[in-house]
């Protein structure tokens, strides 16, 4: 998943050549789950028709004041779309554009919508080798980049003029590139590592049976979402499940046993900064574990069982840096166990849920969750979502690593 899907984007289209392009950055924008507003300035629709913006971003093209084709004339409020925007672009950005955006000139909709916008503003060059590297338009890109604007450079090679050099619009892959990297270094938990456990763990009885549990994975899944939504880089080390995830700041170890969990986890912790045990470990797995599958004519079958180990806990005994939580499942004195098991296992933070709760626990889509930190405070939630219930512990964790 991108970190933009679900971002409002305004595209600002000025008149060079390079405005070709942009049909394909409106379709990396939207395939990437991003809504795209364009505007243009009235010379650019001599490079790339509005019909063509309009159809890809399923949105309207505004490049006027007013929409004067309406039989009742339309105010375009470049304040209204200015705020609208999570962030703007103006690609391809000429000479003549940058000018006008650096000394604040508003005499078309885009740059009266740049002057409006509160949102952060990228900007791809695209001109002339001799028009970029002038001393006017160097002066330019420096007092916008001064206003805190995003410059992404202009590439070398082949121009529209015939000359080769540099001035060449950003390609726009590049384009979603730079501003893909730009928006996760801005997120919270940019830079840090998490590791997350999840799903069950299947304990081999013969080659074809195992002591599992019901845990579906959707806990761990969900909170592994979130860190990275929230810009962390994230190790996933899930038991069997059917969940499926697909984030670039995810990756994902498949574990089947308690044991390859312990080992997976121990193979990271050291470096991680948080560390979630969200996983249903199985407390027991059997002494050994039969290399034969166990014939239906054996009579009193009995299996001896040794505890695993606790991995958690595990965690807990070595903790350095690392903020770890960990989760309890408890039927009675809910609140006494689970801070009893959140000293016991040295966790910073322990998430509670209540078998008494209807709609809390395994393999359901919701949960209701009471965190319960180190100082002994005490946060109920409501039943909802695991996404919602993934948010707000990422915002408890957010918050006690603030203070
Ligand atoms: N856990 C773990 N490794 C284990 C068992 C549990 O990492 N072998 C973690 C789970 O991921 C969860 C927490 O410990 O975060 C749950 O502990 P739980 O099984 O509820 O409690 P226990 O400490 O085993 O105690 P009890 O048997 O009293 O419930």
């Amino acid at each position: 998943m991108s970190v933009l899907k679900g971002k409002k984007i305004l595209l600002g289209i000025t008149a060079g050549i390079a405005a070709y392009k942009t049909a394909h950055l409106v379709r990396l924008f939207v395939k990437l789950g991003a809504e795209v507003k364009v505007l243009m300035t009235p010379a650019a629709k001599d490079f790339i028709t509005p019909l063509t913006l309009s159809t890809l971003s399923k949105n309207a093209v505004h490049s006027e004041f007013y929409s004067k084709e309406e039989e009742n004339e339309l105010w375009n409020n470049h304040v209204e779309l200015g705020l609208w925007a999570d962030l703007m672009l103006i690609a391809p950005a000429t000479a003549n554009t940058l000018s006008k955006m650096a000394s604040g000139t508003a005499d078309n909709l885009l740059l009266a919508t740049y002057l409006s916008a509160k949102c952060p503003v990228y900007f791809a060059p695209a001109m002339d080798l001799d028009m970029y590297k002038h001393p006017s338009t160097r002066e330019s890109i420096s007092k916008l980049q001064s206003f805190k604007n995003l410059f992404i450079p202009a590439a070398s090679g082949e121009l529209a003029s015939g000359l080769v050099g540099e001035g060449r619009m950003a390609e726009p892959e590049e384009i979603v590139d730079f501003i893909e990297k730009d928006l996760v270094q801005k997120l919270p938990f940019y830079g840090k590592k998490v590791l997350i456990t999840a799903g069950p763990t299947y304990e081999a009885i013969d080659p074809v049976r195992f002591i599992g549990n019901h845990s579906s994975g959707k806990m761990g899944f969900e909170l592994a979402k979130q860190a990275a939504n929230l810009g962390a880089e994230v190790l996933l080390i899930a038991g069997p499940s059917s969940e499926q995830i697909s984030h670039s700041l995810i990756s994902k170890r498949d574990v089947v046993s308690a044991a390859e969990m312990f080992e997976a986890v121990f193979s990271h912790y050291e470096s991680v900064d948080i560390a979630i045990a969200a996983a249903a470990v199985a407390d027991f797995t059997p002494l050994t574990a039969r290399s034969e599958k166990i014939k239906n004519k054996e009579e009193n079958l009995s299996l001896s069982l040794k505890p695993t180990q606790d991995i958690l806990a595990a965690m807990g005994a070595q903790k350095k840096q690392q903020f770890l939580v960990g989760f309890a499942l408890e039927t009675q004195n809910e609140l006494e166990n689970a801070k009893e098991k959140l000293r016991r296992k040295n966790l910073d933070l322990i998430v509670l849920n209540s078998l008494k709760d209807k709609g809390a626990g395994f393999s359901v889509d919701t949960n209701k969750i009471t965190l319960i930190d180190k100082t002994n405070k005490i946060s109920e939630f409501a039943l909802k979502s695991k996404q919602l219930v993934a948010f707000d512990i990422f915002a408890n964790i957010q918050s006690q690593l603030d203070a």
